[in-house]
């Protein structure tokens, strides 16, 4: 018999067909429900998006206001939940509150074994409303403040900075904000959707598939990277440094962060939008160490491109403009998950249209067969 071929990280190997997003490797570009991601970045809000992305359509007047007003309705944390939020130790990394709140969401949600599309859509509508109440009440714990309940007068992104800071920043930097959120929002099988519905193929429940997603968007491979891309420009500093720096980090086979994709090889399709939100904060910032570290990036990016022909993804703009919009570095892969909430759970209904158990097969290297000894 021949060998089995190893399709190792799963490299190349069409798994299933979705009907939410499609990422075409040879024309760099992404789309949702068939739309494209620029245009919808560039055009719709958010809120929009995540009804594109559960529903399959974009909504309508009266159902964008239905669907604004039980989102905003959704958004308050009840006693307990910010008692458990408040117990956490402050040395735990925000992804990991993140991923016990939502795993305390489905102990406390008395539907939990109702996998029906409906009961679904409203599970992932109640954690689209939370997710963002908890990850600033996080941030706030850590600067040691106390929690700014959400306000139902304000937009997604607007009531997140609200909650955050306990102000509004001009709507030139909610926008780029919103962008990110666009951006962020699907991308097909990528590792943590994927853990999602692995999770789904076993007929488990809702959150059990998102806190394993967490988990998996946790890793710096994936979303860590927009931490990870902060890290590193901290650590290099001065821009002429980045060249020496980055020759180091390749010579020591170091994986830069920030850069190379598993399906896009030629530059990742939502990198020109985010940078160019990033320039615009960048422009409109009075801090000088705004464009210290917008040159740096920039160098890394140029050194990275002539010297390993390997481009950007989209945690390498988006580090750096969540940095700008006064985020603590933490908080980033976070703000990815408030995000990527909407594609992970169109995904996990997704599954249970056509579901069929994720079990794969590995070729054996171990021993050969062998009798157990007898006790020692
Ligand atoms: N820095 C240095 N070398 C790299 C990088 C990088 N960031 N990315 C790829 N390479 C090299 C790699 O060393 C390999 O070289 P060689 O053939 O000489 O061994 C070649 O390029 C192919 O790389 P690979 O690791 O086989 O490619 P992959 O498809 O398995 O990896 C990746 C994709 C995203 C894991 C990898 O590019 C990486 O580790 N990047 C840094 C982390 C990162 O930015 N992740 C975010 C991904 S995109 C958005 C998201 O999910 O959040």
């Amino acid at each position: 018999t021949t060998a089995p071929a190893i399709h190792r990280g799963l490299a190349g190997v069409v798994v299933d067909t979705t009907e939410i997003s499609t990422v075409v490797q040879e024309t760099n570009s992404l789309t949702y429900r068939g739309y494209p991601v620029q245009d919808l970045a560039a055009r719709r809000s958010f809120e929009e998006v995540a009804h594109l992305l559960w529903y399959g359509e974009l909504p309508d007047a009266a159902q964008l206001h239905d669907f604004r007003a039980r989102e905003r309705a959704l958004r308050p944390l009840d006693r307990t939940t910010l008692e458990l939020l408040a117990r956490l130790p402050e040395t735990c990394h925000p992804m990991d509150v993140l991923r016990t709140a939502v795993s305390f969401f489905g102990a406390e949600d008395p539907t939990e074994d109702d996998g029906s599309p409906a009961a679904n859509r409203a599970k992932s509508l109640t954690l689209l409303a939370k997710l963002p109440t908890v990850v600033a009440a996080d941030q706030r714990r850590r600067r040691g403040l106390t929690p700014i309940p959400p306000d139902p007068s304000l937009g997604y992104a607007e009531n997140f900075f609200h909650m955050c800071f306990g102000s509004v920043p001009d709507p030139d930097v909610v926008r780029c904000f919103e962008i990110s959120l666009v951006l962020y929002a699907e991308h097909s099988f990528n590792a943590s959707t994927f853990t999602a519905r692995v999770v789904t193929s076993t007929l488990s429940d809702l959150y059990s598939a998102v806190t394993a997603a967490i988990g998996a968007l946790k890793g710096p491979l994936h979303g860590g990277a927009n931490e990870a891309v902060m890290h590193m420009l901290l650590e290099i500093e001065d821009p002429q440094r980045a060249e020496t720096w980055l020759d180091e980090a390749l010579a020591s086979k170091r994986k830069i962060m920030g850069f190379g994709h598993r399906v896009y090889k030629n530059g990742d399709s939502r990198v020109p939008l985010m940078q160019a939100a990033l320039d615009r904060l960048v422009a409109r910032s009075a801090d000088p160490e705004a464009t210290r570290l917008a040159t740096l990036l920039a160098a890394l990016r140029h050194t990275m491109i002539t010297r390993k022909g390997i481009h950007p993804n989209l945690d390498y703009p988006a580090g750096l403009a969540y940095h700008l919009m006064g985020f603590d570095t933490p908080t980033f892969t976070p703000i990815f998950v408030m995000s990527r909430i909407t594609g992970w759970t169109a995904h996990i209904t997704e599954q249970l249209t056509h579901n069929a158990l994720i079990r794969p097969l590995a070729a054996y290297a171990g021993p050969a067969r062998r009798a157990v000894p007898g006790p020692a």
